[in-house]
């Protein structure tokens, strides 16, 4: 007898559009061909998951794999190798690599470069600096296109600092249908409140999160939801979290208004004895502990549109000199490989269910990002699905990771559940941890709705 499918994964926990039911699910040319209790179906690969719950691979809105140009931090093999292990499948690419992705040409050629180089897909943002380029950028591919209303480390060459910029950014989002994502901030208050808080002495990591919860990013929050009200486009936020709970009240305010806004968290893992313990190295996720709550109950009310890793790697080197000075390293941390577990781990301890995990992690980011054959466990869709053990547990050893930083914020940390293996359209690329897969099989997208 042909096999009639690639693979077929028996007797799973599926979870997908908000329901969760024991079903097989077959795989064929990549593609997932049937979902239910499937007796007579033969395939090349047969998969027991009797004890193990099935979720679409999770889609990563907001990453940094670091390539082209700084590739002493992360690439996009080591970046996309960590998202396999850590049960991502798709990875969004921020345009702050060097040189930044502000042109159609930028575009093209770092889409061009990493074709080789993705153990997962990778989607590309693009930089909204130069209103001439975006129609470009949005022809060749580009999920979305992010506005960096703030300058900072890493990410000068990206920033647009006046309004009429932004809205001609937002008109031709407008026009084009396409999300458009803000770093929200205003570069001349942010200097103002830093020198306050250097001119009182501080330097700690505290004095940081002030600042990025100060007046500078309300600010910023509040000017961009104003100038998508005026041009009347809807728009994202980028971390809304990192920006403490005023920049949620302000969401709020503005949804209650009648816009129409969408918004990240990263997954609050990180609290103030993390905060204190780890200094810079916890930047830019870490909150207070009595805001690590307040996300938590937002994000388990699908207030927040996605959980975004924002993983930003850089070397122990570079934030270094942070221990003594929070003023002079930059923010950011690995999280690929992390950000699954510690949401699978919330799940089971009761913070939130596995149908808003999905929902937040795979099915509303791949919607945003018009990815839509990404983010459900439905007949048609890519059969990326991230295998997961509720019974095993997972102590994060940052030795073992895969990005090329070698450390991590959540470095010892024993988690409940693990992710047993990930699949890319069909195919095994990781188990346990590591990578199973001989070459990597990941496409750069293409935004095509
Ligand atoms: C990011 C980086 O290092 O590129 N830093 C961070 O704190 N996450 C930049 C950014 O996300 O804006
Ligand atoms: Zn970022």
């Amino acid at each position: 007898v042909q096999p009639r499918h690639d693979l077929v994964i028996r007797h799973a926990t599926v979870v997908s559009d908000g329901v969760a039911a024991t079903a097989d699910i077959a795989v064929a040319n990549g593609r997932i061909a049937n979902v239910g209790t499937l007796t007579g179906e033969a395939a090349a690969t047969e998969v027991d998951a009797s004890d193990l719950v099935a979720i679409p691979g999770v889609v990563e809105m907001h990453a940094h794999l670091r390539e082209p140009g700084l590739t002493h931090k992360e690439d996009v093999a080591t970046g996309t190798r960590a998202a396999a292990c850590g049960g991502v499948t798709t990875v969004c690419d921020m345009p702050n690599t060097l040189p930044p992705v502000a042109t159609e040409r930028a575009f093209r050629e770092k889409a061009e470069a990493i074709g080789g180089s993705c153990w997962v897909d990778v989607g590309l943002w693009a930089g909204g600096t130069k209103p001439d380029e975006l129609r470009g950028m949005r022809r060749a591919g580009a999920i979305g296109v992010k506005v960096y209303m703030v300058s900072g480390p890493g990410f000068e060459p990206l920033y647009t600092g006046d309004i009429p910029t932004l809205e001609s950014v937002l008109a031709v989002a407008k026009e084009t249908h396409w999300l458009v994502a803000a770093h929200v901030g205003d570069d001349n208050l942010a200097a103002a409140e830093r020198q306050g808080l250097i001119a009182a002495g501080r330097n700690d990591a505290r004095a940081f999160l002030a600042l990025q919860h100060g007046d500078a990013s309300l600010t910023g929050l509040r000017r961009y939801l104003d100038t998508a009200r005026r041009v009347d486009v809807p728009v994202h936020v980028a971390h809304l979290s990192i920006f403490g709970v005023e920049a949620l009240e302000t969401v709020r305010r503005a949804r209650a208004a009648g816009a129409t806004v969408t918004t990240e968290a990263c997954i609050p893992a990180l609290g103030s004895r993390d905060l204190d313990r780890l200094g810079i190295y916890a930047l830019a996720s870490a909150m207070e502990d009595r805001d690590v709550e307040i996300w938590w109950r937002a994000i388990a009310d699908g207030e927040i549109d996605a959980i975004a890793t924002d993983h930003a790697p850089h070397t122990r080197a570079e934030k270094a000199p942070g221990e003594r000075d929070i003023w002079a390293a930059p923010p950011g941390h690995p999280a690929l490989q992390t950000t699954l577990p510690l949401a699978y781990d919330a799940v089971l301890t009761g913070r939130w269910s596995i149908e808003s995990l999905v929902d937040a992690m795979a099915s509303r980011p791949a919607r945003l990002l018009g990815l839509h054959s990404k983010g459900r466990i439905a007949v048609g869709a890519d059969a990326d699905i991230a295998l997961l053990d509720p019974n095993g547990s997972w102590t994060v050893d940052q030795a073992e990771l895969e990005s090329k930083v070698g450390w991590s914020p959540f470095d010892g940390r024993t988690l409940r559940g693990r992710v047993h293996s990930t699949y890319l359209r069909g195919r095994l690329v990781a188990r346990a941890g590591e990578i199973v897969a001989e070459h990597p099989t990941g496409y750069v997208l293409a935004r095509r709705d």
